[in-house]
């Protein structure tokens, strides 16, 4: 069994204009040790996903499950939850001042977050606490434990947020857009650290993120959404260089390139509200492949043999890939299954074929 295993989980918002619902039949599982990265951009409901897992969504509706080691974590109450925050899953944030309180120095509230968890005594909670202070690259621990939090950098601010996520030695690392508001040389320092910490303690890694950049070097597995939705779930190699689903080849079309801001070429169109969703496919009215069929929203469904590689798109199984060859192919299907009005474009051009 995986160490979280989270099926067909939807959350719904009621708000003033109708139903949000912000997530959608989200499936995926995490093995102990391993790292996913959660992808999709801002909206496609990453964070309202993982912050319901974690019992930190109020006033919502949901649906599914998250079994963590078996347990399902929507059926626990708050004080369950609590237990498993923190010592069993931890989180760390974009802001690193959402979880370091700014009028406290930073030792004293990881030595705090070690005592309310574990019977320890502070002196041995503080000297774990500069361990892990160091273990995140902070230099002169044993003086940095007595900062504030304004006294660190981003980049510092970030590592002891790290430290302190990584002080009960948990199973699982949530980690939303640790890295956003760093430079890249930060945020690669951010990720090695993180990186580090796994090799060490073993930790799970849910890695989310707007920026496939980010997930090329840590993930082992990656998950796009979109619209609330899981759109394609593939291995690392695969989803950078046998992706399927149009959005995530857009996502990847839309990288800058190496030594230059410049997005190659960004998403046309933006992502649709939750409120009025388009009927049939989410991704249609951005998609430059659309075909009758697309007005049918697509399951999402194994794209190889083993079922690893799922993608919720009608284009055909085989058209994988950024190259010219598949791109080609994308077109010619897009063109046989429009219009047609028959099944997907694979069929529609054997058809023509025959
Ligand atoms: N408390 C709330 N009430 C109503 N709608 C909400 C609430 N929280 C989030 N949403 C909506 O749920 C959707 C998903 O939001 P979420 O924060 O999960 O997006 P995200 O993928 O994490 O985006 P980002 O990359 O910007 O962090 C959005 O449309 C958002 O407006
Ligand atoms: S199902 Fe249709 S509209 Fe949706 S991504 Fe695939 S080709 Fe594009
Ligand atoms: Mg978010």
């Amino acid at each position: 069994m995986s160490l979280l295993e989270v099926s067909d989980l939807s959350v719904t918002f009621s708000t003033p204009d109708g139903l949000l619902e912000a997530v959608r039949g989200l499936s995926f599982s995490l093995e102990a040790g391993k790292t996913l990265g959660i992808v999709g951009e801002s909206g496609s409901g990453k964070s309202v996903a993982t912050q319901t897992i974690m019992g930190l969504t109020q006033n919502v509706r949901i649906t599914g499950t998250a079994l963590f080691e078996g347990v399902d974590l929507l059926t626990l109450s708050r004080s369950e939850l609590r237990k498993v925050r923190g010592s069993q899953i931890a989180m760390i944030f974009q802001d690193p001042l959402s979880s370091l309180h700014p009028f406290y120095r930073v030792g004293w509230q990881i030595v705090e977050m070690i005592r309310e968890h574990e019977d320890v005594s502070k002196d041995a909670a503080r000297a774990r606490a500069i361990d892990l202070l160091r273990s995140v690259g902070i230099s002169q621990p044993d003086v940095r434990i007595d900062n504030y939090p304004y006294q660190f950098s981003g980049g510092m601010r970030q590592r002891a947020m790290i430290a302190m996520a990584m002080a009960l030695n948990p199973k699982i690392l949530i980690a939303d857009e640790p890295t956003t508001a760093l430079d890249v040389t930060v945020q690669a320092q951010v990720l090695e650290v993180m990186e580090r910490m796994q090799q060490e303690f073993g930790t799970a890694i849910i890695l989310i993120t707007h920026d496939l950049g980010v997930v090329a070097d840590i993930a082992d597995d990656v998950l796009v959404m979109y619209a609330g939705r899981a759109v394609e779930t593939a291995d690392r190699r695969t989803t950078f260089y046998e992706q399927h689903h149009p959005y995530t080849k857009g996502l990847l079309e839309s990288l800058p390139a190496i030594d230059t801001d410049e997005r190659l070429k960004p998403i046309t169109g933006s992502p649709p509200s939750l409120l009025r969703l388009p009927a049939g496919c989410s991704f249609r009215p951005r998609c430059p492949y659309v075909m009758d069929r697309c007005a049918e929203e697509p399951p999402l469904r194994p794209i190889d043999d083993a079922g690893l590689h799922r993608s919720a798109c009608w284009l055909p199984t085989d058209v994988t890939g950024t190259g010219e060859a598949a791109e080609r192919r994308r077109r010619e299907a897009s063109e046989a299954g429009s219009g047609t009005g028959v099944g997907s474009g694979i069929d529609a051009l054997r058809r023509r074929e025959a």
